[in-house]
């Protein structure tokens, strides 16, 4: 084995990788020089037998020769054709990752309302957030004097339309285009003028029902709450009624429950009373009937309205209001 005899060697096999046309003519060439029976062991085995001036450079000729080699083997590899190659993106990377969304406290309350009381057999109805003076006054027997019409409570629009301050004059729309009996829930957004605070927002969620039938009576309206508050709170919270003043309900109600964390003995989240006021609600008054044109003599039915976010902040022990419009990720990144 001469230094001649290693070029000759090398310029050849360099050549063969040059010259060969796919993996398999690549790999036979691997084989040839660099497999375990391959030239290139052998030439580094005979350097042993070399005279020792010229070992140096043998060893050096035959590295070169190895590792250009193996370099142009890599070079000639099959190239990736794919457009994701081509693209320059690179897929080994490991990915971004990807954070499914929650859904929003709001909107959980609202599934929750329409699922339970879609057992109790009420369907949901939808009405505009423009209303008219009409559906969302007069029609609830809410005479014109009444200081809920004020330019500092309502919005009130150009042409006289408004912003819709309760869900209740959806309860008009179905009943004008609905003979009972009449079973519905009506979840929607609300406007009132007022100064936000931990409590208060210009915009917020109410549920309406209502239930018109023959012999509806105030206590079908209690039994109903109640069965929806034990679904909503737990199986040991009680109902109450308190007295209370609407235009279009008579007589008038607000509705408490017992409170489901101290259980009523009181506490910092019912401020100590034992009950949290949870809806307002009432037997649909006869005027407003009579607008409808429905005969009061031989319908009755009952009316509630809440506060969707109060049910959220209640529930999920959110104590300011804003926190469910600010929409800070680690906020709601805890409801899942
Ligand atoms: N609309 C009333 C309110 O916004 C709530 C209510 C609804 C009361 C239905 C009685 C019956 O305060």
């Amino acid at each position: 084995m001469t230094l001649n005899e290693i070029i000759e060697a090398r310029d050849r096999a360099f050549q063969e990788a040059e010259a060969a046309t796919d993996a398999a003519a690549l790999e036979a060439v691997r084989v040839r020089y660099l497999g375990r029976k391959g030239q290139l062991p052998q030439i580094m085995a005979c350097l042993r037998e070399l005279p020792p001036e010229q070992r140096g450079e043998a060893g050096r000729l035959a590295n070169e020769f190895k590792q250009g080699l193996v370099e142009r083997l890599d070079n000639r590899k099959p190239q990736d054709t794919t457009a994701a190659a081509a693209s320059g993106f690179d897929y080994t990377l490991p990915g971004t990752g990807c954070k499914p969304g929650t859904v929003h406290p709001v909107s959980r309350v609202i599934a929750d309302v329409i699922r339970i009381f879609g057992r109790l057999g009420f369907t949901v109805a939808d009405g505009p957030d423009i209303e008219t003076r009409y559906h969302n006054f007069e029609a609830l027997n809410t005479p014109a004097h009444h200081p809920s019409l004020d330019a500092k409570d309502t919005f009130w629009l150009d042409g006289g339309g408004l912003l819709r301050t309760q869900t209740s004059p959806v309860q008009i729309r179905v009943m004008e285009r609905q003979s009972p009996p009449v079973r519905i829930i009506t979840p929607g957004r609300c406007y009132r003028r007022d100064t936000t605070d931990a409590t208060h927002s210009a915009n917020f969620h109410q549920v309406e029902g209502l239930y018109v039938d023959r012999r509806v009576s105030l206590a079908d309206l209690k039994g109903t709450l109640a069965c929806f508050m034990r679904e909503m709170m737990g199986p040991s919270v009680a109902v109450r009624f308190r007295p209370h003043f609407f235009p279009f309900t008579e007589p008038s109600v607000e509705c408490d429950f017992s409170c489901h964390l101290c259980g009523g003995s009181g506490c910092r989240v019912c401020k100590h009373s034992g009950w949290i006021e949870i809806a307002g609600a009432g037997m649909v008054d006869p005027r407003v009937f009579r607008k409808v044109g429905y005969d009061p003599e031989v319908f009755s039915g009952y009316a509630f309205g809440m506060g969707v976010e109060r049910i959220a902040m209640i529930q999920y022990g959110i104590e300011d209001i804003r926190m469910l419009y600010e929409n800070d990720v680690r906020f709601l990144e805890q409801f899942r």
